[in-house]
């Protein structure tokens, strides 16, 4: 059978007669409403670098369909030339982006020679996430916006960006002036004898220009901010949110810490007030994530103001607390306009204080989360730990190669599935989607976290976008060697091994 070497395989491929050779820079043009994509789709084009010739230039043209639906594109290749046809930006966007996948290997050749065919595509789901975590390690803008776009080559539509944690504090809150100087650089103990310091803060101007980038890739940017725990870096700056009053220090190792915010002390809510004041004038998403991950008890039950606090709501456990805290912080977002995202611990000892509705649960630690939560009626991201999402993890089981805990292989990826089987059909539509998740404990530069990321994001990016019932490991076995020369072309460090 023949096959287009696309990553995400097209929910529908036709292949009529024919062939078309391209040797010349192509010509992206088409309708004033996709201005913005065309204008981008040009550049992007014109990086491959195909020889100019002006009079022999083949046509990408770009229609108006309004019979096709948000996200949902038409590619038709002729003898002739390209012809792309979608009902909105995105879908056009999307179809850009197909074509610039089947046009990248000539950056090496120089010419590319593409059969006639007929496309019809959409994704499967809305939410096709990809996480970083830039607070165990700073990344400079430059990195971030080379993911997004990637992420973006691969019909991805999500950019969730990790910026606070134990390890570090990456944003500025200006009522919160000491975040800047103490919460945003440590000292790695591994590191230690040549003195290396992790440090960065990504300024407002640097958040929007990044912001703006990803909207250009209709890519939507959630910002994550960690409550109450992976709170040390925040402590180090602000000990009298912690139970014990400190001193506290950004954490150089890695793991879970005790110190988390103090439940008993209204102040927090001050800060995290400010908090998303400042996200939503830098964030335009509909959504920000309020961790709720990993959050140990233990200064909870040794605080006063803590155990106050527990006599003031009737509470007899400590971790009640947890859930309270995450119905505040949702109604404070909602009170701006925002939608509360969290980990699947907030779906823990929910009975006194139920979790809103419209909170999104990001099942993490196993199916299980995603299931409890869509039988309660909540929507979903499924981002599974053991099944193929954490690229932190080895893509191999071999010592020479990075990443850490355990390993992820390609097939793993390839083969996530976020509709669990446990799941009826009712639950099944509450879930929006998947997210491949990047950890950078240990992942000290951007080439590295290239490695760790492709070909596994490209691998989850099919499972996020194309039918399940065209989904074959040999068949992205088969595209793999093109998938390798296009992220070659785009000077992507990658994995080379085995899939499993
Ligand atoms: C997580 O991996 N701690 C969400
Ligand atoms: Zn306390």
């Amino acid at each position: 059978m023949e096959t287009l070497e696309l990553v995400p395989y097209p929910a529908q491929v036709i292949f009529t007669k024919g062939s078309i050779t391209i040797e010349t820079a192509p010509r992206l043009v088409g309708d004033d409403a996709f201005a913005a994509e065309i204008s981008l789709g040009a550049a992007q084009i014109a990086e491959i670098g195909f020889p100019s010739e002006p009079d022999t230039a083949i046509e990408i043209r770009c229609a108006v369909d309004r019979e096709l639906q948000n996200e949902a594109y038409r590619l038709s290749i002729t003898d002739t030339g390209l012809f792309l046809f979608a009902g909105t930006g995105i879908g056009i966007f999307h179809a850009i982006q197909t074509a610039r996948q089947l046009l990248l290997p000539a950056k090496k050749t120089g010419t590319v020679t593409l059969p006639c065919v007929n496309i019809d595509d959409e994704p499967r789901f809305s939410w096709r996430g990809c996480m970083l975590d830039t607070a165990r390690n700073y990344f400079t803008p430059a990195f971030i916006k080379k993911l997004i776009d990637l992420a973006a080559l691969h019909h991805l539509n999500v950019f969730h960006w990790h910026l606070t944690d134990d390890q570090g504090w990456r944003f500025s809150v200006p009522k919160y002036p000491a975040l800047d100087e103490k919460s945003s650089w440590r000292i790695d103990p591994r590191m230690k004898q040549n003195g290396f310091k992790i440090e960065g803060m990504y300024s407002a101007a640097e958040i929007r220009e990044i912001v703006a980038y990803a909207a250009a890739r209709h890519v939507e940017v959630v910002p994550e901010v960690d409550f109450p725990g992976h709170a040390s870096a925040l402590l180090a700056a602000y000990p009298e949110l912690g139970c014990t009053g400190g001193p506290y220090h950004v954490e150089g190792e890695f793991g879970i810490f005790e110190d988390v915010l103090c439940a008993g002390n209204d102040e927090i809510f001050d800060f995290a007030g400010a908090v998303f004041d400042e996200l939503a004038d830098l964030f335009p998403s509909r959504y920000v994530h309020i961790g709720g991950d990993e959050v140990l008890f233990n200064r909870w039950k040794d605080c006063p103001k803590c155990q106050a606090r527990m006599r003031e709501l009737s509470l007899q456990k400590e971790s009640k607390l947890q859930s309270w805290i995450t119905v505040k912080l949702s109604e404070m977002l909602r009170a701006r306009g925002k939608t509360a995202v969290g980990w699947d611990e907030v779906l823990q000892e929910t009975d006194t204080f139920k979790l809103p509705e419209d909170f999104i649960v990001m099942s993490w630690r196993g199916k299980e989360g995603g299931i409890e939560a869509t039988a309660k009626g909540h929507r979903v991201i499924m981002t599974p730990v053991s099944d193929g999402c954490y690229v932190n993890f080895k893509p191999l089981d071999n010592a020479e190669e990075p990443g850490h805990l355990s390993v992820c292989t390609v097939r793993q990826s390839y083969e996530t599935e976020p509709v669990a089987g446990e799941m009826n059909e009712d639950q099944a539509k509450l879930v929006l989607g998947g997210q491949c998740n990047l950890w950078t404990e240990v992942i000290y530069a951007s080439r590295i976290a290239e490695y760790m990321l492709f070909p596994r994001l490209s691998a989850v990016a099919e499972a996020f976008w194309s039918p399940k019932r065209s989904r074959s490991l040999a068949s992205f076995q088969e595209r793999l060697p093109a998938l390798r020369e296009r992220l070659d072309a785009l000077d992507v460090n990658q994995y080379r091994g085995p899939l499993e």
